[in-house]
């Protein structure tokens, strides 16, 4: 049975509607990732926003639990039922129903749809809550009621946000666990929590302070990995069906065989794991050194360790993928859609790490032996860290095994440490925290320079540089203005400039930069004497013009590398100005001058086309119907703004764009680079820009024609090698004359050969001799390039070149050496190669 589907269109039937799956990125910074079903709809909750028509959702969201306040990373693979990624089914409503109804859907759903045996249910409520104790004794008898504290019946997305007591139903699996544990609430396989449903009643402050929410609300969360389990009637989740293909995956990767106990360990971990890299991946995380690309790293890593604990010895979990996106493509098409480069994405990480994961593991083997008691070396655990890139959690991991604990207190300092010496190298970059709380009463001003690049409009608010609000500005500062033609910062295109004129334009107030601040739009002005109130019109600068252009070629190059270089290509990053584009793209290797040609050319072709930009507002869902790229990020339901030119590009996209492509007139490359690992960078040029791009190239060429006085540089350049050849030729064939001019000194039977050569091949010629003269001995020594060279050969038995070198090359301040019968070396003393020469004639007597 697809239980997911099961519980959408149960709830689907009793009013609510389906919401897909929201990015794991959060639109919220209090959180690391989206750590439960309700996280998207947490402004409802909370009141900032409007409850939707009709108040009541469902969904199944992925959830990330690490890293962050719920944090299940270090438990996975120790237990059943711990994971990083899993998908959470929930009901919500929004101020709708409450205690009453959520209780009855959930208890039809469990014993209706998925007919649960009721003897085994069990439920949880808090100790408060009276009034769910009653509702349940409807359902289930009073004994089987069981009263918990906060710890248990009480939830909170993190430290601040929605919270509120809740309830829960409890599976009772049987007697045939043997846990400790094994009671309700107890950590146990026994009694397994199903179904969590939260009664949103308050929020909770940074100071801890709980009010309570506008509507009383509901959330539920069912783990679908675990309700699974239970369902399909197997003890672990990791036997299930959604599990087992990536377990056999693991098997047949690693050649070995999968146990359920603690011997099977490594399996699940990198069962887990490569579903929470591949999805964090596919959505745009990227592995880093900090933050959620760092959180990601880890868990990478700590899968690539218990791969390498299976015997792996190179990149194996990318395999994997294959197998995940097979699986999941029904609900989640982007997976199989990116798999290509998420796989590369996952490779290129997993290559790192083995590069150093045998000298860590070494080092972390020594330091065990030496280890006595139960705590391991802070120093190492760091050195680990940083040097061979162990993060901690996965050093604790391996320690874990062997219950031992890192000397965290060290380890701490050390990082401490290093963080302060880095931020010593920082200086001076401070950057002010701004204060918004005067902001926020101010509803977000309309943005009107999409139509227009010049408005009459009124000065709604002024802050200073530190975002103080004042009344009067004198001199730098931040505007804030009723309604706004200046474009701020944001989708990588930058900010507006341009003026404020007041007094029919006898005052003009230059604005330097605009930029959003939680949904308003101000501008920077300086040398500025305005007052709130005053009339303004405000003038965008021409260089928006060029701007447009730079954004729309963005679009075009993104849909050319897609064409060209295939569907794997993902947007990293960008940046549009007024004379220049960047665009970051996920592809894993540098790109040919072809492609480069190619997907230059195909760009121009479309901008001389001259396709229509259409702009037009639309819901996700008709966004992605018509194939808009960029669908990341955004929230369901919303309204998105659409630009499309012709059928080449379609994006979701908040700029500034062109007319007409015509407008953009040419695109040149300028560069394409690397920027991390699988992540591409191309530099381009459009408009004025590009005409200045092609208009320096025409003007090296114009001054290299004239220098040279040549109308055809090409032919010129030809001449030119033709005539180095033929002078190099020249130059050969007179050194090789003058070689056969040498002639060796004979005495007593030995042909001596001691001669300075400059600025030649010794070797050539020394060989040369030695094929030619019987009983020969030379030592050719000679200034080459700034340094000294020299070459013996002898094929006479008592005298070795070996040692002829070793005993004068000191001379020139220089070694080397070699066999009896040819060595050579270099020295460094040009000014002493004349005594060399005297000193090796005098030891023959020569
Ligand atoms: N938000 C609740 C949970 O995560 C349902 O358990």
């Amino acid at each position: 049975m697809d239980i997911r589907k099961k519980f959408l269109d149960f709830f689907e039937s009793k009013g609510h509607k389906v919401y897909p799956s929201a990015p794991l990125v959060p639109d919220d910074p209090s959180l690391l990732f989206t750590n439960a079903g309700m996280v998207p709809f947490k402004p409802i909750f909370t009141g900032e926003k409007p409850a939707p028509t009709p108040p009541r959702a469902t969904s199944s969201q992925l959830c990330m639990r690490a890293g962050g306040k719920h944090n299940d990373l270090e438990n996975v693979g120790y237990t059943n039922r711990h994971h990083t990624l899993f998908e959470m089914l929930g009901n919500f409503s929004f101020g709708d129903y409450f205690k009453e109804e959520a209780i009855a859907y959930a208890w039809e759903f469990v014993t209706e749809v998925l007919k649960l045996d009721k003897d085994r249910l069990w439920i949880t409520i808090h100790e408060s809550d009276d009034e769910a104790g009653k509702i349940w004794q409807k359902y289930v008898s009073k004994d089987r009621i069981v009263k918990m504290g906060d710890k248990d019946n009480f939830w909170q997305m993190g430290d601040t946000g929605p919270c509120g007591p809740c309830s829960e139903i409890h599976y009772d699996q049987g007697e045939k666990f043997n846990s400790s544990e094994d009671y309700l609430g107890g950590e146990g396989d026994r009694f397994l929590e199903i179904w969590n449903l939260v009664f949103m009643q308050y929020n909770r402050d940074e100071s801890g302070k709980l009010t309570p929410l506008p509507r009383p609300s509901i959330d539920t969360g069912m783990g679908l990995e675990r309700i699974t389990a239970v369902f399909e009637g197997v003890e672990s989740n990791y036997e299930t069906s959604i599990f087992k293909p990536l377990i056999q995956k693991v098997v047949e990767i690693t050649g070995k065989e999968y146990f359920k106990d603690k011997r099977g360990a490594s399996h699940r971990v990198i069962a887990d794991h490569i579903r929470a890299v591949s999805f964090l991946v596919a959505q745009g995380v990227r592995f880093d050194r900090e933050g959620r690309g760092y959180v990601l790293r880890r868990i990478l890593r700590r899968g690539v360790r218990h791969g390498y604990m299976l015997g792996m010895k190179e990149p194996f979990m990318y395999k994997i993928v294959d197998t995940l996106a097979n699986q999941m493509k029904d609900n989640y098409p982007y997976l199989e859609e990116k798999k290509e480069a998420i796989k590369e994405a996952i490779k290129i990480e997993e290559e790192r790490f083995f590069e150093t994961i045998d000298k860590g593991m070494a080092l972390f083997k020594e330091e065990l032996s030496k280890t006595t008691g139960n705590i391991f070396s802070g120093e190492v655990a760091f050195k680990l860290y940083d040097t061979y890139g162990f993060p901690l959690d996965l050093t604790q991991d391996m320690l874990r095994e062997v219950n031992k604990k890192v000397d965290i207190e060290t380890f701490d300092r050390l990082m401490k440490e290093q963080k302060e010496r880095a931020r010593a190298n920082w200086k001076g970059s401070g950057d002010k925290k701004i204060n918004l709380k005067d902001l926020e009463k101010y509803p977000p001003n309309k943005f009107v320079g999409y139509e227009k690049t010049f408005h009459k409009t009124k000065i709604k608010a002024l802050f200073d540089e530190e975002f103080n609000e004042v009344d009067k500005l004198n001199g730098s500062g931040w505007v804030m203005l009723e309604e706004t033609p200046f474009y701020a910062e944001s989708g990588g295109q930058v900010g507006d400039r341009g003026e404020l004129r007041i007094e029919n334009g006898e005052l003009r107030i230059n604005v330097v930069d605009t930029k959003k601040f939680d949904e308003r739009n101000l501008s920077k002005v300086e040398k500025a004497k305005l007052k709130v109130g005053d009339e303004v019109l405000a003038v965008v600068d021409e260089s928006r013009r060029e701007i447009a252009k730079h954004h729309s070629a963005t679009h075009l190059l993104h849909s050319a590398l897609r064409k060209v270089l295939g569907e794997h290509i993902t947007q990293a990053g960008s940046l549009v100005e007024a004379n220049r584009l960047r665009f970051d793209f996920t592809h894993p290797k540098a790109l040919s001058k072809e492609e480069l040609n190619k997907i230059e050319e195909m760009v121009n072709r479309v901008i001389a086309r001259g396709f229509e930009g259409e702009v037009s507002e639309m819901s996700i869902d008709e966004a992605k119907k018509l194939g808009a790229m960029a669908l990341f990020g955004e929230k369901y339901g919303d309204i998105v703004r659409v630009v499309k030119f012709g059928d080449f590009s379609i994006e979701l996209c908040g700029g500034t764009h062109v007319k007409n492509t015509s407008e953009i007139g040419s695109f040149y490359i300028v560069k394409e680079s690397g920027v991390s690992a699988g992540v591409r960078r191309i530099e381009a040029v459009v408009g004025y820009s590009a005409y200045e791009y092609g208009k320096n190239y025409k003007d090296l060429v114009e001054e290299l024609k004239s220098k040279n006085k040549t109308n055809d540089l090409d032919k010129f350049i030809e001449k030119q090698k033709e005539e180095i050849k033929k002078l190099k030729e020249e130059i050969k064939s007179l050194k090789q004359a003058a070689v056969k001019e040498i002639k060796p000194i004979n005495k007593d039977g030995i042909n001596f050969v001691i001669e300075r050569i400059d600025n030649a091949n010794l070797r050539e010629i020394a060989t040369d001799l030695k094929g030619r003269v019987d009983n020969l001995v030379t030592f050719l020594i000679g200034e080459n390039k700034g340094k000294v060279n020299f070459v013996a050969v002898s094929k006479v038995k008592d005298i070795k070149a070996g040692d002829l070198i070793k005993e004068f090359a000191p001379i020139v301040g220089g070694k080397g050496g070699g066999k009896p019968d040819f060595a050579q070396g270099g020295g460094k003393d040009i000014e002493r190669i004349d005594e060399v020469i005297k000193k090796v004639k005098e030891k023959f007597g020569i």
